[in-house]
């Protein structure tokens, strides 16, 4: 099998990424152990936790649990090391591969804080600002951002806001949703701003996993209600995929992300139009291994259908049944 000419290489606007293929955010990214270990693995690029002005510890154990069958359930509630360690540790730091530093201020005030600060960073290729964290709990949930994610008009006036202080490359992690019309109203709005991406989908909010022999939840925090990742949010990832990438702006990328434990989970979300792919729940299961097992299957997929990038069939989904 000669699979040399096939490149699974992308951009995202004019970022490139030597492989499509990357981490999620909040995957064995936190810690600075976890991200040298990002740094030599074979990610086409590299996601921070999603930080936020000052350290936070996060909610309280056990807040994630993970069952083969279905996938992942978590309330984390964003526990990272705050903004200053993440800029600092790669500003020491030489690589190729584009960093994208997730923020995810509780605030629209922290989230404008977090902008200023990432502006100034050279070594940032891009902020992904998640305005998506189903898992804030008690005071922080005032201001919760999730709201402003489901709610275009919010949305609308505080990309106005953030376009007036920040001039770097942003993208968003958004939230799944779960009708055609809220997608097209998100995306008539994100088409009015210079967005450089989005990555569909968050995990999906407040499902619940049930210990049957104990008859109890599996996770602490919000009596175990979390957001669910892992194998059984693909269709979602896809629909939102889907349509994000019918209504968008050409100019704005797409990064699939959920439900991709092998290569054809990324043919799929590839299919349906995403640029770049990350994985969350199959990593922090898998380890940094993941990503050659990921590219290799992937190519596999390309070599037997004669695709010799990603550009060959992205978005390319048929509409009607062959
Ligand atoms: C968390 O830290 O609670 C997860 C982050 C997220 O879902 O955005």
């Amino acid at each position: 099998m000669d699979t040399k000419k096939i490149d699974i290489s992308t951009s995202i606007k004019k970022i490139k990424l030597s492989s499509c293929i990357m981490n999620a955010s909040g995957a064995l990214c936190s810690t600075e152990q976890e991200l040298n270990k990002l740094l030599k693995s074979s990610s086409g690029a590299i996601i921070t936790k999603s930080c936020t002005s000052s350290p936070r510890k996060g909610n309280m154990n056990p807040r994630y649990f993970f069952c083969k069958k279905y996938g992942s359930i978590n309330s984390m509630g964003l526990p990272n090391l705050g903004i200053d360690f993440y800029l600092d540790f790669f500003e020491k730091k030489k690589t190729k591969k584009p960093i994208f530093l997730s923020i995810s201020g509780l605030s629209k005030e922290e989230n404008f804080f977090l902008l200023r600060k990432a502006n100034l960073s050279s070594k940032i290729s891009a902020v992904e600002l998640n305005l998506s964290c189903p898992n804030i709990l008690g005071k922080d949930k005032k201001n919760n951002m999730i709201n402003i994610g489901y709610d275009s008009y919010k949305l609308s006036y505080f990309l106005k806001e953030v376009f007036k202080l920040y001039e770097k490359p942003l993208g968003l992690k958004l939230p799944p949703y779960f009708n055609e019309i809220h997608i097209k109203n998100i995306a008539f709005t994100l088409n009015k701003y210079p967005i450089y991406f989005v990555t569909c989908i968050n995990s999906i909010p407040n499902g619940i996993f049930i210990n049957s022999t104990n008859e109890s939840v599996v996770i602490s925090p919000k009596k175990g209600f979390g957001g669910i990742g892992g194998k059984m949010i693909k269709p979602f990832a896809l629909a939102n995929i889907r349509l994000f990438y019918l209504y968008l702006r050409k100019e704005i990328s797409i990064i699939g992300c959920g439900g991709i434990t092998n290569g054809k989970d990324i043919f799929d979300h590839v299919l349906c139009g995403a640029s770049a792919v990350q994985v969350g729940t199959q990593f922090i299961e898998e380890g940094l291994t993941i990503f050659d097992r990921l590219e290799k299957e992937f190519i596999s997929i390309l070599d037997k259908k004669n695709y010799l990038s990603i550009n060959n069939f992205k978005g390319n989904l048929k509409k009607n049944l062959i």
